[in-house]
């Protein structure tokens, strides 16, 4: 194991899903590092420094208990944490833009803009600044610019260090990384990052690049694998139109090593804040420097993402006898994936909202996500970005959304089910018990594919799945 000078001292502007975990495993695996993460919102700080942490991630709250009150704070000094630090990592949200040039398509970049004046105004002597956020390529020049026309006497290196954790894993992502990513020009202030790193992942496992590489790579990156996700869920749709069985072909071309069996599970489409953010803003860089088919290729991951979700909630429709006003559907899981509480581009609320505009009534259960946030993401679905949500879109909401506190009591009375995230715990309800309290028939839509069908079907349930047949009682 290297060392590193004990005085480290590292601030992390941030502290959302990304910031938190990456921290909290630094400060564990370093305990002579001080690592300061702070943010501007008081509450989620709380969070930090409550037991019950603002980000759920299986195994999260044992590396924050090691490390929290040791060398791990969390508070909104940032003033402070800045000036004291030699290390600054930048893990605030980068939302794609809703407004002005590059609407829908580019990252709003105002809170890295703000974090780097903040940066620049609070420092002295030398000072290492690290991009954690996935940011469009050559944002590091914007980033060095602010901080070397605002600066009070200081001096910066900047380094891209994207962060490759899927939620869900974080931990073990963070504790056993395919590879770590350090991208920057001075090659001293790359090797003082590596340096903390390399406390607990293997050398080889760290790659340096240059600045530009780096932030590229993490783009790609997300691009490539949303496009597996797009790429087996176009074949979903081919597999329900001749019969085909996606999980058989989705085995059949993982077994090729060229190929590979990750990622090709087929779903009700992809979400999450990272997969459509981070092409959109890949395709707006292709259009940027006119490179208009490159961008019109890469559109299409998303534009086959919004057909599988669309696919999924007209395919309800039609089942139920094209028609599913005024019936109780049951949502099983709102998060993005399974092991998160994080519902941002959740594929759910797409489905949802549909379902909605249909007339259905809404009984929603997720065993992490609050009501409060089932609310506002469904209003933020129908909200108008210039006259936000009508009364009308409200009404429809509160009188047609419930939230229930289980499985079953979600599916009671229900005349359908539609599993919408992978929660291990929809595999193994009581069907006997979920089936009585159903109406007739029975159907139930599983746009994760995780149930066993067979065993569904011998209790009377009709089984629609995504790229599968459909099976029935007969
Ligand atoms: C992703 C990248 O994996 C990670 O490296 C990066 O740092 C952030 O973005 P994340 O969005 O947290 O991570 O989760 P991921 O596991 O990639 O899943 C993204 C979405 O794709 C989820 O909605 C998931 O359900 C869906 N998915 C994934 C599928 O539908 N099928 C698959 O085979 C894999
Ligand atoms: P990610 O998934 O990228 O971690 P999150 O939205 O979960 O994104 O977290 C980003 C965090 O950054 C939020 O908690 C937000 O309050 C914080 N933040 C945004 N801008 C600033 C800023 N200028 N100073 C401090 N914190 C900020």
């Amino acid at each position: 194991m290297n060392t590193t000078p004990s005085s480290l001292k590292i601030c992390c502007i941030g502290a959302g899903y990304v910031g938190g975990p990456t921290m909290a495993m630094i400060a564990k695996q370093c305990p002579d590092i001080d690592v300061h993460v702070v943010d501007l919102n008081q509450t989620r700080v709380d969070q930090w420094n409550s037991s019950d942490l603002p980000v759920y991630e299986p195994g999260l709250d044992e590396v924050v208990q090691e490390a929290r009150g040791r060398n791990l704070r969390f508070s909104t000094n940032v003033d402070q944490a800045i000036s004291e630090a030699d290390i600054i990592f930048i893990a605030v949200n980068t939302p794609t833009k809703y407004f002005g040039i590059g609407a829908g398509r580019a990252a709003n970049l105002e809170f890295i803009e703000k974090c780097a004046r903040k940066i620049a105004e609070c420092s002295q002597g030398h000072k290492i600044v690290v991009e954690k956020s996935t940011l469009p390529v050559r944002t590091a020049e914007a980033v060095k610019r602010i901080l070397n026309s605002a600066a009070k006497g200081a001096t910066f290196d900047v380094l891209s260090n994207p962060e490759f954790l899927a939620e869900g894993t974080a931990v073990q992502d963070l504790l056993h990384p395919d590879r770590v990513l350090i991208g920057g020009e001075s090659k001293e202030a790359v090797e003082r990052l590596v340096q903390v790193y390399a406390r607990w992942i293997p050398r080889e496992r760290i790659l340096t690049t240059n600045l530009w590489s780096s932030e590229l790579s993490k783009l790609t990156a997300n691009a490539f694998l949303a496009q597996r996700v797009s790429s087996i869920n176009a074949i979903s749709a081919l597999c329900e139109a001749t019969g085909a069985d996606v999980d058989e072909v989705a085995r059949a071309i993982g077994t090729d090593s060229r190929i590979g069996p990750k990622f090709l599970k087929a779903s009700v489409g992809f979400g999450g804040s990272c997969f459509q953010k981070d092409i959109l803003n890949l395709v707006y860089l292709c259009e940027h420097f006119g490179l208009r088919e490159v961008a019109q290729y890469w559109e299409q991951v998303v534009v086959m993402n919004d057909y599988q979700k669309r696919r999924f909630s007209e395919r309800i429709v039609r089942t139920m006898f094209n028609t599913v006003s005024d019936k109780k559907i049951a949502i099983w899981g709102f998060a993005f994936k399974k092991d998160t509480n994080d519902t941002r581009e959740s594929a759910a609320i797409h489905v949802c909202r549909d379902l909605l505009e249909e007339r259905a009534r809404l009984v929603i259960y997720d065993p992490r996500v609050p009501e409060s946030q089932i609310r506002s993401e469904l209003e933020m679905a129908f909200a108008d970005l210039v006259g936000g949500l009508s009364d009308k879109h409200k009404k429809l909401i509160d009188a047609n959304v419930t939230v229930a506190t289980d499985a079953y009591a979600a599916a009671k009375d229900a005349h359908a089910i539609a599993v919408l995230t992978e929660w291990d715990e929809f595999k193994t309800v009581d069907a006997t018990r979920v089936f009585e309290g159903m109406r007739r028939p029975a159907f139930v839509f599983d746009g994760r594919n995780i149930l066993d069908r067979e065993n569904l079907v011998k209790h009377g349930f009709e089984v629609h799945s995504i790229g599968r047949p459909s099976l029935a009682h007969i």
